[in-house]
């Protein structure tokens, strides 16, 4: 038995010596591997007497155990050290001065949702807000999606795992749950806009998986596709502030509206920028229409009474179109000379008497 007992001494002592991963792994190797040396006194057994085995079998599988405990102990050991090591040389000091100092400024994003709520306000709309995370019923079912539509498949919709009673509730697609959740709180008539951030599974120049849209929302007695046009013209207008701006309607089909357009305003791309009020290219900025009967009566208001209609626009499209920025996956890329070049200061808050920008 001694051979064992110098064995297991030798083993261990190795074991303690190891100064890192890659060393201990090494002395697993040469002691528990298929050619190790306790790997090897299992392998003479089989030339044993039946008494002999018993004994010196149940010896062998003891070390073999108390060896692979000692590795398993100083593996943790060694793993702890090295996570100590690297949160010690990862530390921040928090209260060193910054090594440059940059001016704190508003996201475009964030100025021109001010300005659009400021010329909303003006036109009489209250703010009205939804939850990002969202279920079916507000973002697909309430809104006459039918049952198989595209627009619920995964290629476009983020979905969390599903729950035990079978649900999976999602990142809102568009802001159109804040027309679900007013109707079903409020009485018409009804005058909001619903700002806020939207999600799908999409990237280009033009689409970022997360990007801001502003829904609208009017219910009203004798509302028409009229009111719908003199709203978003003098939206746009004012927006721009100019009356250069061009704009089509182009019909369009969402489950919700009936009959449903889409508008593009008309732009120049071909220097690297996007230019408003000139060119012959056109981008899509809004969806819009009259609210279909089925929503309406989805959220409890009688359709032969009330009508309304309701548009949604990309608020960084916008952004991008107003400001010039030629990529709309630079918005969110938190690069600080991006943000220097096209924040705002935070003192020029946007309002319609003193000029919006
Ligand atoms: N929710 C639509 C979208 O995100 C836009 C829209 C809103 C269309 C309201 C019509 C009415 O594409």
């Amino acid at each position: 038995m001694t051979d064992l007992t110098t064995l297991e001494a030798d083993v261990l002592a190795q074991v303690a010596a190891a100064g890192d991963l890659t060393a201990l792994d090494a002395v697993r190797v040469a002691a528990l591997g298929k050619t190790g040396s306790i790997s090897g006194l299992l392998k003479t057994l089989g030339a044993m007497s039946p008494d002999e085995r018993k004994e010196r079998g149940a010896a062998i599988n003891l070390l073999r155990d108390r060896v692979q405990t000692a590795l398993n102990e100083k593996k943790a050991a060694l793993e702890s050290a090295a996570l100590d090591a690297r949160l010690a040389s990862e530390t921040l000091d928090l209260t060193l001065p910054a090594p440059y100092r940059r001016k704190g400024s508003v996201h475009p994003t964030m100025q021109v949702m001010d300005e659009m709520i400021a010329i909303f306000a003006e036109m009489g709309f209250a703010v009205a807000e939804g939850p990002d995370i969202e279920d079916d019923f507000h973002n697909f079912t309430a809104l006459n999606f039918p049952p198989k539509h595209p627009a619920r498949e995964m290629h476009d919709t983020f979905f969390f795992n599903q729950k035990e009673d079978g649900g999976r509730m999602l990142l809102r697609t568009h802001t159109s749950p804040v027309q679900v959740r007013t109707m079903v709180s409020q009485k018409p008539p009804i005058r909001i806009i619903a700002p806020g951030r939207t999600y799908r599974c999409d990237s280009d120049a033009t689409h970022t998986p997360m990007f801001h849209q502003v829904e609208g929302l009017v219910i009203d007695k004798g509302i028409h596709m009229g009111h719908l046009k003199w709203t978003l013209e003098t939206f746009i207008a004012r927006f721009f502030e100019t009356d250069a701006v061009t704009t089509q309607f182009r019909p369009h089909h969402f489950p919700f509206t009936e009959p449903s357009a889409e508008m593009d305003v008309q732009c120049d791309r071909s220097g690297g920028e996007i230019k408003i009020g000139q060119g012959t290219s056109w981008l899509e900025i809004l969806g819009c229409g009259m609210v279909h009967p089925n929503v309406l009566r989805a959220c409890g208001i009688d359709p032969d009474e009330y009508q309304g209609f309701a548009f949604g626009m990309g608020v960084d499209r916008l952004g991008m179109l107003k400001y010039g920025m030629p990529d709309l996956r630079d918005m969110f890329a938190s690069d600080g000379r991006w943000l220097s070049h096209y924040g705002f200061s935070a003192f020029a808050a946007p309002n319609p008497a003193s000029g919006l920008s």
